[in-house]
């Protein structure tokens, strides 16, 4: 830890990887404070970390808000290491005139593998195989052994058609799909994508693989409730990598128990690490543990930006990724 005489404050609220950390320690224009412990930080040391810090690298789970800026006189910036910001009340941050950053472009293709991933677990049933091997109850090669679903030929529906929802179109054209997506944002498609703006109604009607990757706002929480579950195809499978609360968890388990859906793949939930317990004992659901980005690579990534975008502020530089880039004009 560096003591430099006038060296600002950096509150990490959980240790980063190793690469991110070092780059802290090695800034001796930095006093830095690590949350010691192997948990998130409790509200109670996050309003004393924050009262305290110049700059807050702070985690998806850290709640940002008005109460938290409130308490933190000399903050200066609010670097949250995630892409997603929902945890962060950046309208309050702006009228305080804080930048607020976050880590978008290196988890774009570690949360579109790990999307597939889970779509195609839910399709090929790769996690009750698994337990069916490991339980003993294998009894050999069977025709009608675990049948799934094929993609090849399917349509996937994107809810979201940003970086991520665009990294998983990619991957989508390699597998043979049709592409349907719904968005806000008419955006031009890179040539080697073909895909379909549709609304998101036609979208639920006619997708055999529903993937939600919009932020979590005002606008989208529970965008997939009781009515879009029930637009959906009963051979459909829904699959989330987003943010929990854009689905209806109870909604979810009511149409899977209802069987107006055939499965669901989730990395994320409303209540984490809570999780539905209408969920739990589904065999037609694979459960993640919101690790979409969780590769060294990008979580590496991940680190080296919250730490750039927390040390530029510092350094009265403008920070390479700021979600509220209007504090600086
Ligand atoms: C992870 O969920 C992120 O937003 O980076
Ligand atoms: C996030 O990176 C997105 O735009 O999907």
């Amino acid at each position: 830890m560096s003591e430099a005489h006038g060296a600002a404050t950096v509150y990490v609220t959980r240790a980063l990887p190793e690469a991110a950390m070092t780059r802290l320690e090695e800034a001796d224009d930095v006093r830095l404070v690590v949350n010691p412990h192997d948990r998130p930080v409790t509200r109670e040391e996050l309003l004393a970390g924050a009262g305290e810090c110049a700059a807050l690298i702070c985690q998806l789970v850290d709640g940002i808000d008005e109460e938290l800026l409130a308490a933190a006189p000399g903050l200066k910036v609010v670097a949250n290491y995630a892409v997603g910001y929902d945890n962060v009340d950046v309208a309050a941050a702006t009228a305080r005139r804080i930048p607020v950053t976050n880590t978008p472009g290196v988890l774009t293709d570690a949360t579109a593998d790990h999307t597939w991933a889970l779509l195609l677990a839910a399709a090929r049933r790769v996690v009750e195989g698994d337990r069916l091997v490991r339980d003993g109850r294998w009894r050999g090669w069977a025709p009608q052994l675990l049948l799934g679903r094929g993609v090849a030929g399917k349509t996937l529906g994107i809810v979201g058609l940003g970086r991520i929802g665009l990294a998983v179109a990619r991957r989508a054209q390699g597998f043979g799909m049709r592409i349907l997506y719904a968005s806000r944002r008419v955006r031009p498609l890179p040539p080697e994508v073909t895909a379909e703006r549709v609304p998101l109604e036609r979208l639920l009607a006619e997708a055999d693989f529903v993937s939600v990757h919009v932020p979590l706002g005002e606008q989208t929480r529970h965008l997939i409730g009781a009515a879009a579950l029930e637009a959906m195809k009963p051979s459909a499978y829904l699959i989330n990598t987003a943010r929990g609360p854009v689905v209806d968890e109870a909604a979810l388990v009511a149409a899977l128990e209802a069987g107006s859906l055939a499965g669901a793949a989730l990395d994320v939930f409303e209540e984490e690490p809570a999780v539905h317990p209408g969920l739990l004992g589904r065999d037609d659901v694979v459960l993640a543990p919101h690790t979409a980005s969780a590769t060294l690579e990008a979580r590496t990534a991940m680190g080296r930006i919250a730490v750039d975008n927390a040390l530029a502020v510092l350094r009265g530089q403008r920070p390479a990724s700021c979600v509220n880039p209007e504090v600086f004009d």
